[in-house]
């Protein structure tokens, strides 16, 4: 029986309290801490670094999953490790020489590593570095802002990703970013997801752990 796990993004918490919202979502049940980083340049949005991950690593104990939005992330991946990042994950249209990126992440014992992709991008980009990574990060909004519909098309990109996978066996995960709520997250969740990612649905509704029971109950329900 496969079992989702849930990551709430903490765009959409309170980031004047971020350590307390954190812990709410540490004792909700979450599994991750999603962590979106953005540049200003790669999204049009400008967001947090390699110092706010470091304190938030310092509050919680559960992994810290950072989601790097930024153009030539292969600068900042020692900083993010370093800062105490337990997934991260780096996208695919931000990397030159994507390959490489990999594994210079791979080079650090312990983190495990992702490639993420935008709404309009291929999965065929994809499929010479599957081998490689730990999970796929399916964008299913346009990255930048919380709070949007989820793109009704990404859920057949995450059905043919999971066919790619279990065709050639490899042990890659599926994270889903965007959009998520407990109305959608069965679907989601049946296509192919094993990580949802939630922001506004968890931190907009006033109780963070039923925001994460409901999720968790509707991928079973
Ligand atoms: C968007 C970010 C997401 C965002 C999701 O660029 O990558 O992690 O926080 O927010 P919701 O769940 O509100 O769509
Ligand atoms: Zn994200």
């Amino acid at each position: 029986m496969r079992k989702v796990k849930i990551a709430p993004s903490i765009l959409s918490a309170n980031f004047a309290k971020l350590g307390e919202d954190v812990k709410l979502a540490e004792c909700g049940g979450a599994d991750y801490i999603h962590i979106d980083v953005m540049d200003g340049h790669f999204v049009p949005n400008i967001t947090i670094g390699p110092q706010v991950v470091k304190s938030l690593s310092n509050e919680t104990s559960i992994p810290l999953d950072v989601h790097l939005m930024i153009e030539n992330p292969e600068f900042f991946i020692d900083d993010f490790i370093a800062a105490g990042s337990d997934l991260l994950s780096i996208h695919l249209e931000a990397c030159r020489h994507l390959h490489r990126v990999i594994q210079k992440i791979k080079s650090y014992p312990n983190i495990k590593v992702g490639v993420a992709l935008n709404p309009a991008t291929a999965l065929t980009n994809l499929v010479n570095v599957l081998s490689e990574i730990d999970f796929v990060l399916i964008m299913s909004v346009n990255p930048g802002l919380g709070g949007q519909e989820l793109i009704p098309q990404m859920i057949d990109k995450i059905k043919f990703l999971k066919n790619i996978i279990r065709e050639r066996n490899l042990p890659v995960e599926i994270e889903v970013d965007g959009g998520i709520d407990a109305n959608n997250a069965k679907k989601i969740f049946e296509a192919g997801a094993d990580i949802l990612v939630a922001g506004s649905s968890v931190f907009c509704k006033g109780d963070v752990k039923k925001a994460i029971t409901d999720l968790r109950e509707a991928t079973t329900g």
